[in-house]
């Protein structure tokens, strides 16, 4: 950094100021680009709030120097151009910001100069959540939604209609009687602390990157080409405000805000209506205070005038509401000591470090846990039991360690070392390689997936699923239900519960015919096919066609078992590099299935499940009029399943695609095919129907 750019501002003279406020000016248009448009911030919020409020001080003291660029005159940044634009009818701008107590009761001194009021006079000010998601217009014609923009630049935005239709919180229709012809209504698109975790969760899963806070995740979600994907994400919305509108519900902030609840917009509860600066600065720390259980991340609490009439008149300073204020958080830091390091299991197996700190305060709240992401992030950070760390808790409510004090390490302290066990189920723990990127996986697993506790729930629910086991009747309550209880533990349980007379009938909801279904259900699964018996195991990259393949290769569940048990000897192995000799299998499928049976209590479960199910090799491979052929099959199919087409395809020695290239061979079209039926006209794909299909296979 310069030293004029660490210079107070009030020891500036003129010339340092100009190119202070043109450094200024590019730095905080990086940030905003960064921001907004990317969503992947640089830095803090708080960092961020430094760059503008430096940025106004020094405008506020040479007002001649306001650039045309100046970041006070500009609001978010330009819209992506792959969205259709919106013009804003009434901009949407933004809230100046306040920090301290002083800049509450300035906001409220500067309200009573300009309307000239008496000290007799009470002005009502809402004060509510600032959501820290990412704001929202949505046009609304004879009650049907018939826009939905991003605020963009604050004059124009993103047309993201499709998208927002597919938000539950927002209604696509408005039936009250009392709702006027055009009413545009503004709030704020966020996501909840719970489902950001769980995105990320599969995020890790598929080997994707990790998004760093929920806002981030909404801004993509919302910004999805295919709204199909925004329809997959939960998103969640709170209307706060207004912008062209035929005519208003009520003459005050709040009677708005409540015909907003009864039209069936979600608001936020924690809104309140203050009469003095104190009231406004108890509600602000009774938010504060709650910010950790809201489930949700605020930045701030919002401030705005009651009086439309006096909203009015207080009008706008260049791009914010005279009659608004964001009294923001302040991002704090504490110091304390690192106990210890736990790991947290997931649902998927994947072990997460997790820093047990001594209990510190830290803006208002206290800490004691922090995460520390992953194994890398530790011996990126050195971090060793024992250190004095910072802790910080910014505009998300989970803390982070920013570093270690070298002063304060104790002596002796020793790196960490990742733990290779699952602490949960004791089986081993690896770190796999990222099939497309080569890449070693930040996250390290545990193997022991059909035996760890941590990860029992998935599995089953996989296991029982309908590719899998599909035992009817027993759906994700069911396995949740049965596992909390202690009736099953693992896939084998399930063919015991009637052995063991498990009470199932006296459970609530059940009865003596749910339950003998169910029964019936299992025992009808007693015998099962090959392929499905290897696919139920959940082996990490094992789908359909991988377990399809394996079951073909070896035959039995036996001889799979016992050549694993071979192959985990080691890559010179006969068994090994049989193993990698079957089209289809490469070095990480290989790893994943060697992986699993190498963990002896994966084996004993294995055995278990065969000493209660027969798994069936599957049939043969014929020579057909379609072997080595790729089919397919789109429309309606009337004859058969489009599983069994699938399975029947593949039992005759053809390849099933999901799509129409220049490789298929063959179209099988049933009514209503649309798309795939054009691929194939291009590409001059044979085209048949079902019953020619069973014609030429001879069935
Ligand atoms: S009122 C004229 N109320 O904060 C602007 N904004 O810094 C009126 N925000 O662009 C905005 N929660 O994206 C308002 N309860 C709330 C809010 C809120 C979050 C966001 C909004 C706005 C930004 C202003």
């Amino acid at each position: 950094m310069t030293a004029v750019a660490e210079k107070p501002v009030e020891k500036l003279n003129a010339k340092e100021a100009a190119s202070e406020l043109q450094r200024l000016a590019a730095e905080i248009a990086h940030h905003d680009e960064r921001y907004h448009g990317e969503d992947a911030p640089e830095i803090s919020d708080a960092d961020y709030d430094k760059l503008r409020l430096r940025n106004e001080a020094i405008e506020a003291r040479f007002p001649d120097l306001v650039r045309d660029d100046s970041p006070s005159r500009r609001v978010g940044s330009t819209p992506q151009a792959r969205f259709g634009k919106i013009r804003h009818r009434v901009p949407m701008l933004s809230l100046g910001n306040g920090f301290s107590e002083e800049d509450v009761r300035e906001y409220l001194g500067r309200i009573r100069r300009f309307l000239n009021l008496g000290e007799e006079t009470e002005v009502a000010v809402t004060a509510e959540p600032k959501i820290d998601g990412l704001s929202l217009s949505l046009r609304y014609e004879k009650g049907r939604l018939a826009q939905g923009a991003t605020r963009g630049d604050g004059a124009e935005g993103e047309n993201v209609t499709a998208n927002v239709r597919m938000v539950k919180d927002i209604p696509n229709h408005i039936s009250a009687k009392d709702f006027p012809e055009v009413f545009e209504v503004r709030g704020e698109i966020y996501m909840t602390h719970k489902d950001f975790a769980r995105i990320n969760e599969k995020q890790i899963q598929a080997g994707q990157k990790v998004y760093a806070n929920p806002r981030n995740v909404a801004a993509g979600s919302l910004r999805q080409l295919d709204p199909a994907i925004t329809a997959s994400r939960p998103l969640h919305f709170f209307a706060y405000g207004w912008g062209e509108v035929a005519k208003l519900p009520g003459a005050t902030q709040w009677d708005v805000i409540q015909a907003f609840k009864r039209w069936g917009f979600p608001v936020n509860p924690l809104m309140k209506l203050c009469r003095s600066a104190d009231e406004l600065l108890s509600h602000y720390h009774g938010i504060e205070a709650e910010r950790a259980n809201l489930g949700y991340d605020i930045d701030g609490v919002v401030y705005k005038v009651n009086r439309l009439d006096w909203q009015e008149r207080l009008g706008f300073v260049s791009r914010a509401p005279r009659w608004g204020l964001a009294h923001k958080f302040t991002a704090e830091k504490a110091m304390t000591i690192l106990e210890d390091i736990d790991i947290q299991v997931g649902r998927t197996g994947a072990m997460t470090p997790v820093a047990r700190l001594k209990p510190v305060t830290v803006g208002g709240v206290v800490v004691s846990n922090a995460t520390l992401h992953n194994e890398d992030e530790i011996g990126r950070k050195d971090i060793r039991i024992g250190d004095t760390v910072i802790v910080q808790r910014a505009g998300d409510v989970i803390p982070q360690i920013l570093g270690f004090v070298p002063e304060k390490r104790p002596k002796g302290a020793k790196a960490y070392k990742f733990p290779d066990k699952c602490p949960v189920c004791g089986s081993h723990a690896v770190r796999e390689v990222n099939e497309k990127t080569g890449k070693v996986d930040a996250v390290r697993r545990c193997t022991g997936g059909l035996i760890c506790a941590a990860q029992r729930a998935e599995r089953l629910k996989h296991f029982v699923s309908r590719n899998a086991f599909d035992i009817d009747g027993m759906g994700d309550k069911v396995i949740e239900e049965f596992l909390s209880l202690d009736l099953i533990a693992s896939p084998p349980d399930i063919f015991t519960l009637e052995k063991r007379k498990v009470p199932i009938d006296e459970l609530e909801g059940w009865g003596e015919t749910s339950a003998r279904n169910l029964f019936d259900a299992i025992n009808a699964r007693r015998t099962i096919a090959l392929d499905r018996f290897i696919y139920a195991l959940g082996i990490p990259h094992i789908g359909e066609t991988n377990a399809r393949l394996l079951a073909r290769a070896y035959g039995s569940a036996e001889a799979l078992r016992d050549a694993m048990r071979l192959a985990a000897r080691g890559k010179e192995e006969e068994a090994h590099q049989e193993l990698m000799s079957h089209d289809g299998i490469g070095p990480i499928v290989a790893e994943a299935i060697v992986d699993f049976f190498a963990e002896p209590h994966n084996v004993e479960v294995f055995d278990k499940l065969l000493s209660h199910v027969t798994a069936t090799p599957l049939e043969a491979v014929r020579q057909s009029p379609v072997s080595g052929k790729t089919v397919v099959f789109t429309g309606a199919l009337e004859r058969m399943t489009r599983e069994e087409a699938k399975a029947m395809a593949e039992r005759l020695g053809a390849k099933v695609a999901g799509s129409v290239s220049k490789k298929t061979d063959l179209l099988v079209a049933g009514p209503g095919a649309g798309s795939k039926l054009k691929d194939a006209q291009k590409h001059g794909v044979e085209v048949i129907d079902e019953n020619e299909w069973f014609n030429r296979v001879g069935a």
